[in-house]
């Protein structure tokens, strides 16, 4: 018999796979049975679809070998029956007291989710914030993607380092710098407006002719490369230069200079860490490493191209080629200058070499596409797609889409100008408000007569949850409309209709006066099975965000859970139930479906208040 504190889908397919080597041969022992819960609990439990394809491929009748696989299929008394069915799937219905076994074996504190062997770290590059910038709803998306994926590795024992990779260093800041320096603005006194406005500036002021712009075109530069080149041909404006000088002092150590540029950092990150807050996101100071911790290591990062000859000059700069494609990777400039892309080949080397992870995930918007492949590319050709250990690092970028308006482009102010993060974030904190005091106003509301101040906290939690469900319920990589109506909504495939229901069964709990339940499980009707079944899958759905890194699984299986948990309240009396016995084991269910959900949205980031 198999190990049954699994999901039973993997208890099943593993027994026909052995089915399958048996009648077939050795050679099919992996063949995908294709197990999937069923539909229809009249079909029973779980249906094998996987048959009729080996069938076909075999030139064999698909029901015969169906009969066959299902005679050699050894569940033992896992299965109370195995039937085939249609022109050759196989229905197998779980025995209860396997079922029942399986259902308090998850009700423990790991909820069926299993730690993971690997002890390799994994690095997750996540919100990458600019200094002297406000954060934008990019950052938004970057910060709480990344943000939930860390959540899920650590949640499978994973040790995970958040990297937040600041742009912090380079002419950009050292722009801004000059330009308040000039202007005689008091570092200690200013705000992010100041710097917004400074940056603006100081763009507008050094910026360039088209010149330099054609070149990155000639050369199919990505976008940052552009950027830079732009401003790499910009030479004869003297306020370019003297942000030149000002970096050059900087990156000599000039105390004063280096003070200065410490209160730029400080100025922007006081901002974030404000948004980062109320996101509710694992992150803060202990998480930066932005460019400039690099700083140093940038020579001998170049160093490491050239002594293994994968690097070439290119009219003064260092470039190096890949086989497949025209597009070189810039790492040093023709003035002896570093790029964004030679940091990014620094933190490579300290990810992999020292930190000694075997997973690299960017969660950077779709724009820096090739940036990362390149980067990869790169990586692999020096050697650095190994732990010194000797694993595989995986390389990943989730180049995900950006958030349009009604009119389906990228989300801007009636203005034009782009919507920054921390408006975003008041807006959906209002709504969510808004919507919990006209809520409490109704007698019959869990909320009403509570106090203003827990009406606040749970309207962010509302508000907040809101937005961040809608934005981790889309497949990472398209576009979404944000929908505030939409996402705010108690109804639907959204976050405050989890919460809301999560809400309730607080509720259900609190009124049944009972504090511990642990009640044998009893499975007395269908809406009790396909609950049970249903709350079996998480690890698996957990481990499937891990592995394909989609959050999205997850928000769409709490979806589904919360529908299971309605048909089975609205079908099974809970409190108002005589026999004593079956009460105690829907309370049980009840609270382990509360836990299961409390802990996915938690691993989405998102709080659930006690009461809506
Ligand atoms: N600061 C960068 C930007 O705003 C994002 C950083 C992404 N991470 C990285 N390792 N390149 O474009």
């Amino acid at each position: 018999m198999q190990n049954m504190t699994k999901d039973p889908k993997q208890t099943i397919s593993k027994a026909v796979q052995e089915a399958f080597s048996s009648v077939l041969g050795e050679q099919y022992k992996d063949a995908n049975p294709v197990v999937r819960l069923s539909q229809n609990p009249k079909f029973g439990d779980y249906q094998i679809n996987g048959i009729m394809g080996l069938a076909k491929k075999l030139g064999q009748n698909p029901r015969e070998l169906a009969e066959k696989i299902k005679d050699s299929v050894d569940l033992a008394s896992f299965a109370e029956s195995l039937e085939v069915a249609g022109p050759g799937f196989i229905n197998v219905t779980l025995s209860l007291p396997a079922l029942i076994t399986l259902c308090e074996e998850m009700d423990t504190d790991s909820l069926g989710v299993h730690k993971s062997e690997d002890s390799h770290p994994i690095a997750i590059d996540l919100c990458g914030v600019n200094v002297a910038k406000q954060l934008h709803v990019g950052h938004l998306r970057s910060t709480i993607i990344g943000d939930s994926l860390a959540r899920v590795f650590e949640r499978l024992g994973r040790k995970v380092y958040r990297e937040n990779h600041l742009g912090d260093w380079g002419l950009p800041i050292a722009k801004v710098l000059e330009n308040l320096l000039s202007t005689g603005v008091d570092l200690h006194a200013i705000s992010i407006e100041d710097l917004n406005t400074a940056y603006k500036d100081a763009q507008f002021i050094a910026k360039d002719d088209v010149a330099g712009l054609e070149t990155a075109k000639n050369i199919s530069a990505g976008p940052h490369r552009i950027t830079e080149l732009e401003e790499q041909n910009a030479e004869a404006i003297p306020a370019q230069e003297r942000a030149k000088s000002t970096l050059v002092r900087l990156q000599q150590g000039d105390a004063d200079l280096l003070s200065n540029w410490e209160k730029l950092i400080d100025c922007t990150m006081k901002e974030v860490y404000v948004s980062l807050d109320l996101l509710n996101v694992k992150l803060g100071p202990e998480h930066n490493r932005g460019e400039s911790f690099y700083r140093d290591r940038l020579a001998d990062t170049v160093d490491a191209f050239i002594n293994a000859k994968l690097s070439e000059e290119d009219d003064g700069a260092l470039i190096v080629r890949f086989k497949d494609r025209k597009r070189p990777l810039l790492i040093q400039k023709s003035d002896g200058g570093f790029i964004y892309a030679t940091t990014d080949l620094a933190a490579i080397y300290f990810r992999t070499q020292e930190l000694k992870c075997d997973s690299v995930i960017y969660v950077v918007d779709a724009r820096q596409r090739d940036h990362f492949k390149d980067l990869f590319d790169a990586a692999a050709l020096i050697g650095w797609n190994k732990t010194p250990d000797g694993a595989d690092v995986m390389f990943k970028h989730i180049p995900f889409g950006s958030v349009l308006g009604d009119d389906k482009k990228p989300l801007k102010t009636r203005s034009g100008s782009s919507v920054t993060l921390s408006s975003l974030l008041d807006e959906a904190i209002a709504r969510g408000r808004a919507e919990v005091r006209r809520r409490s106003e109704d007698e019959k509301s869990q909320t009403h007569g509570m106090s203003s101040k827990e009406l606040s906290t749970i309207g962010r939690q509302i508000g907040i949850g809101a937005i961040k469900y809608a934005d981790l319920s889309n497949d990472l990589v398209s576009d979404y409309v944000f929908d505030m109506d939409r996402m705010i909504s108690f109804e639907g495939n959204t976050g405050p209709y989890i919460q809301y229901a999560c809400a309730r069964i607080a509720s259900l709990l609190e009124k049944s006066g009972e504090t511990s339940f642990s009640s044998r499980i009893l499975i007395n009707t269908p809406q009790e099975r396909l609950l049970i079944l249903k709350l079996l899958q998480y690890g698996n759905v957990i481990q499937s965000v891990a592995q394909h890194l989609e959050p999205h699984l997850l928000c769409l299986w709490l979806h589904e859970l919360t529908g299971a948990f309605s048909s089975f309240y609205q079908a099974c009396p809970v409190l108002k139930v005589e026999d004593e016995a079956i009460k105690g084991s829907r309370l049980r269910l009840s609270e382990l479906t509360r836990r299961v959900i409390v802990d996915g949205l938690d691993l989405l980031g998102i709080e659930v208040p006690q009461k809506m």
